[in-house]
This record gives C-alpha cells, sequence and structure tokens, in this order.
C-alpha cells in the first residue's frame, strides 16, 4: 500500500491486551489529521497523542535528532502502555522507522508521501508534492519516487514555513496565504492537475490551498489509508478492540504547554480535550539542556 509503511514483523511479539490504547506520535500538531482518521475508522479503539511540539519542526533538524526523539517518545508511550505505535509523521518515518521498528516490543505503522495514488490519479502527468525539506531528501521519499513515478513529472516543494503556521493554529493569516501561493504557483503554471500531501501537518491547510488552486488540484492526503493500515495491523495482531465505543476521548499529551494542541483540536477535530504537558528526555535533548541531570 502506498502512502503508508507495511508494519508487521513475523516474529514480532505483540502486546496480549486488546484494551491498551494505540499510541499516535508527532513532531507536533499534524498527527491530529492521522488521528482524526483512526478515530473514525477505529471507533472502539482508545488513543494517546504525544505531540512533540517543543521540538518541532523536526523538518528543519538533523536526522540523528529526529532518530533520537522518535526512539525516546516510541518507547515512553510503550512504557504507558500502548499495544501499537502509529509515527503519524513523514519526516520521523523516512529518517527513523527502521530502526524504530526493530527496537520497539509493539507492531507499528509509519506515514509516507502518497506517490503512488498521485501517479495513478493525474491526468497531466505533472503532480506536486509538498513534504519537509528532511523528507524530500530522503532515501526512502526518492525510493518510493523510482518506484511510483512512473511517467508522471514530480515537482517537489519544500514546505518551508508550514508547519510553524500550523503549531501556531494558523491555517489562513495572509502571510501564510502569500506562503502557501509562492508553493504552489509553479505547480499549477507546469499543469500540474495533483498535490501530494507529504507532511501530516498540512492537510489542516486543505482549504487554505483551496482558496489559491480552487479545484484544479486533486488533493492526495494518506490518513485514512494509515487508519486503515493500523486497523489491518490490529486484526493481524488480535489487538483490535472489541469493547463498545466509548464516548471518552483521546489522552492527549504534549511537551510543550499544549494549548496550540487544544485549540486546533478544539477547532478542527471538535474535540475539547485537557491537554497534559509530559516530559520527554532523549539523549540530544539533554545535550541541549546542560542545566537537566
Ligand atoms: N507532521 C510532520 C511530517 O509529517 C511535520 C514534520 C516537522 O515537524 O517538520 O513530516
Amino acid at each position: 500500500m502506498s502512502g503508508v509503511v507495511p508494519s508487521v514483523k513475523p516474529n514480532e511479539r505483540a502486546a496480549s491486551d486488546a484494551s491498551a490504547p494505540v499510541g499516535i506520535f508527532d513532531s507536533g500538531l499534524g498527527g491530529l489529521s492521522v488521528l482524526r482518521a483512526v478515530r473514525a475508522t477505529l471507533p472502539r479503539e482508545r488513543l494517546i497523542y504525544v505531540a512533540d511540539s517543543l521540538h518541532a519542526p523536526y523538518g528543519e533538524r538533523d536526522d540523528d535528532f529526529i532518530v533520537d526523539r522518535t526512539m525516546a517518545i516510541g518507547a515512553w508511550l510503550v512504557g504507558q502502555g500502548a499495544k501499537a505505535l502509529v509515527v503519524a509523521c513523514n519526516t520521523a518515518t523516512a529518517q527513523s522507522i527502521a530502526l524504530v521498528r526493530e527496537r520497539l516490543p509493539i507492531p507499528l505503522v509509519g506515514v509516507e508521501p502518497g506517490v503512488k495514488p498521485a501517479a495513478a490519479i493525474s491526468a497531466t502527468r505533472v503532480v506536486g508534492v509538498l513534504a519537509t525539506a528532511v523528507t524530500l531528501r530522503s532515501a526512502r521519499f526518492q525510493s518510493l519516487l523510482e518506484r511510483h513515478a512512473g511517467d508522471c513529472r514530480f515537482i517537489c516543494q519544500p514546505g518551508h514555513g508550514l508547519v510553524q503556521a500550523v503549531e501556531r493554529c494558523d491555517t489562513s493569516s495572509p502571510a501564510l496565504m502569500a506562503l502557501l501561493e509562492s508553493y504552489l504557483t509553479p505547480m499549477l503554471d507546469a499543469n500540474a492537475d495533483t498535490l501530494v500531501l507529504g507532511c501530516t501537518h498540512y492537510p489542516f491547510l486543505d482549504r487554505a490551498i483551496r482558496d489559491i488552486a480552487g479545484e484544479r488540484l486533486k488533493i492526495v492526503d494518506t490518513s485514512v489509508a494509515i487508519a486503515r493500515q493500523l486497523e489491518r495491523l490490529l486484526d493481524v495482531h488480535a489487538l483490535k478492540n472489541s469493547a463498545e465505543p466509548s464516548d471518552a476521548l483521546p489522552r492527549f499529551c504534549s511537551t510543550a504547554d499544549g494549548e496550540s494542541q487544544r485549540q486546533l483540536a478544539a477547532s478542527l477535530l471538535q474535540l475539547d480535550a485537557r491537554v497534559e504537558h509530559v516530559d520527554i528526555p532523549s539523549r540530544r535533548t539533554r545535550l541541549a539542556e546542560p542545566h537537566i541531570v
């Protein structure tokens, strides 16, 4: 399946408790777009969401930092009793999925840009991709293009500044619209008819993209595919929760103060939930903050 990193290891030892929560993690608020799809597809599952907003954006970080944070947060979620993990971040998936899969004792799903579905639907054979610079330069993304681009031309644009805007809950300011327009105009001028959202923050900009591009771009967002992959994974490991769907809200955690997360969840997901502040130290963040022992 394109857009979703296959995740079942034959010898993986799954946690045995189907009523345990699923952990979902992103560098910040973008993974909430994945959480929305998971809630719609798997309403019986309990969810813990961690936003590493203190350290976002990952797209401006070095590779070792991203691996370090992904491992630390994955291990923290295992410690909280997560039965499976969704790495709801293209950038973290691109840099660290193989290592995290090897080291964590629970099954996991990662996410990558929907190159294959875009190549399948583009009529003009010109496709735009918006993603972080780290994702676009990763070997994993380059290999996706090699395998699935076919005769399509992919115009790959790093979305500098877009993650920061969403982290501030800015999805429509004039400055954001101007930035987005500067990224989309060259794609439209080149006759692109399809746009891959290669970062989980960007689905929150879909209205802004529509305002700029109208119906000229078909938008490829893989959150629903990720939710379905999670469902298959839970089935394979006999971990699907069979309890009646509850009204319980996800447990929201943030390494920052959580205020933007609360606002975005309330305004875009209609989830009025408190956000817990959590400290998740890791090798690199300890080095950056020498006063913490
Ligand atoms: N949501 C993350 C992604 O999908 C954003 C990465 C970042 O923090 O730059 O790549």
